[in-house]
């Protein structure tokens, strides 16, 4: 009987889930399906069905995940064609956000929407799901799968807040002391970032209008049947993108701004943090090195390998000569390694951090990689390459967590001196240690993000999180209407009063 009873609860309780879609598309760069497999993970432990849409497949398997391979769109964005060392070397190429980028998003999105897998999820009258997670990149493209299941939505921004995402859910942040994306400044600004800052929101603005109207024609065509297929009828591009629940953000104020954020935007940074044991031959090294390890990695996107021979000698050369054992990340193995330097093709990153001898480590400084150095309290020295690396490390830096050192043919000698400041001193070891302790002491962000999303399933999309500033427009915000008011009132009553005058002194002339 009182089995009975368990089971039944018990089937009741694993059937509460709630179908969820999880849509990560980008299929170069390996970050950004971190973060998408950290969601799928852990909605999959509180028990909901997950079908992923997914760039790069996951591993991971369950009864309750679906996986729609959308790899085949790889050849859209190469990120080793982009984040090749010695082009960023000899050209300067750096990644930031253009149009270049925002049309080669829309493209993305629009391969991945009309992937004919996804399109048979879309067009097959049985799916239904009660929540769509998107990562944002760019680009709103994708609510449109909201709108055919007719159920609310969340992004998952990958970078600290900024106007870009904030003004879907609220408004813009605040040029004067919020840094754009991509940006490389740090506040307090001076005067002239101020108005680098300020340019950018128009120039991102610009981007984002540029493409307004094609992109609606495209979602129209992309969107429109599967949605008229289940009686409605699609609406506009520009209403849905500001139609988020929520944003849950891959960002802590530890490495971050502490800047306001809506009730609407949750940060969650670390969520994709696993405790994992480090394989036999990594834990000996590591176990075994007296003078603590460095661990050297460019992260996933920038191939190590495709830098010049010389260049990697003489980084060699270098690592040699320091007291420290050193695991570098590359993709492949070098000649002349010496006895303290490591190669590894892959690197389980999190692990290597964990390990108490792990006294620093050198990297690009992508924001996942910055949050994991704060999380296991490791210092950074960092060699920013693209994108928001340059704001993360400089940011790393004023907090007094790290150096930087910049990518250039010196890079040996210029590495060196900063490893041997960071290593003699101690101020790094224990500002990060300060930071570390701040940054974990919240709620588990793997539960953060769980507890949000059944929420705006709960509460048919959180519509009272819903800010009042997507209702009202800029030059209402900015108080144009009463300038113009109080213009039109000063000036009519100038005339007003010019015209007395001069009818006061037409009088007296004829008085006279
Ligand atoms: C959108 O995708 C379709 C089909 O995959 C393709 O034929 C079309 O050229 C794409 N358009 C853009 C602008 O990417």
């Amino acid at each position: 009987m009182r089995l009975t009873a368990i089971l039944i609860l018990l089937m009741a309780w694993c059937c509460a889930g709630y179908r969820i879609l999880v849509v990560f598309p980008l299929a170069g760069g390996r970050s950004h399906s971190i973060l998408g497999e950290g969601v799928v993970r852990h909605l999959l432990a509180a028990g909901h069905d997950v079908t992923y849409i997914t760039g790069i497949p996951s591993k991971l398997s369950a009864p309750r995940l679906r996986q729609i391979d959308v790899s085949a769109n790889s050849w859209i964005f190469k990120p080793e064609d982009l984040c090749d060392i010695d082009k960023i070397l000899t050209h300067g190429r750096e990644i930031f956000f253009d149009y270049t980028i925002a049309r080669q998003q829309l493209k993305l999105n629009n391969y991945t929407a009309t992937h004919k897998d996804v399109q048979k999820l879309m067009l097959d009258p049985k799916e239904e799901f009660d929540l769509v997670v998107i990562e944002w990149l760019f680009n709103e493209f994708l609510v449109g799968l909201s709108s055919v299941f007719n159920c609310p939505f969340i992004w998952l921004s990958s970078l600290e807040p900024h106007g870009l995402v904030l003004s879907l859910i609220d408004e813009w942040t605040d040029p004067s002391y919020v840094p754009a994306v991509h940006s490389k400044a740090v506040p307090p600004f001076t005067f002239a970032q101020r108005i680098s800052e300020l340019w950018a929101v128009f120039t991102q603005k610009y981007v984002r209008w540029q493409l307004i109207s094609e992109e609606q024609v495209l979602f129209d065509r992309v969107f429109g049947p599967a949605v008229a297929m289940r009686g409605r009828q699609l609406p506009l591009l520009e209403d849905m993108k500001y139609h988020a629940s929520l944003i849950l953000g891959n960002s802590h104020v530890a490495v971050g701004h502490p800047t306001k954020l809506p009730p609407s935007y949750v940060p969650i940074a670390g969520y994709h943090i696993q405790d994992k044991p480090l394989p036999e031959d990594l834990q000996k090294i590591m176990d075994n090195a007296k003078n603590g390890v460095i661990y050297f990695s460019m992260g996933s996107m920038i191939q190590s390998k495709r830098m010049s021979e010389s260049l990697k000698q003489g980084l060699l050369a270098m690592l040699g000569s320091l007291r420290q054992t050193v695991i570098w990340k590359l993709e492949e193995t070098p000649e002349n390694v010496p006895k303290n330097v490591h190669i590894v093709s892959f690197a389980p990153q999190q692990s290597i951090l964990a390990h108490q001898n792990c006294v620093l480590f050198i990297t690009h400084g992508g924001l996942l990689s910055t949050n994991e150095a704060l999380h296991f309290a490791v210092p950074i020295l960092g060699v920013p390459a693209f994108a928001d690396q340059f704001q993360n490390v400089n940011r790393a830096v004023q907090k007094g967590i790290a150096s930087q050192v910049s990518l250039s043919y010196d890079l040996p000698r210029e590495l060196k001196v900063a490893i041997e400041e960071m290593i003699g001193n101690p101020k790094y070891r224990e500002k990060v240690k300060e930071l570390s302790f701040i940054y974990h002491d919240r709620r588990a962000p793997g539960s953060e993000l769980v507890h949000w999303a059944e929420h705006v399933v709960r509460t048919r999309g959180a519509p009272h999180l819903r800010s009042a500033a997507l209702l009202v427009p800029w030059y209402q915000k900015m108080y144009l209407d009463l300038l113009a008011l109080v213009f039109v009132l000063v000036l009519s009553s100038v005339f007003v009063i010019r015209r007395l005058l001069s009818k006061n002194i037409d009088v007296n002339k004829k008085n006279r």
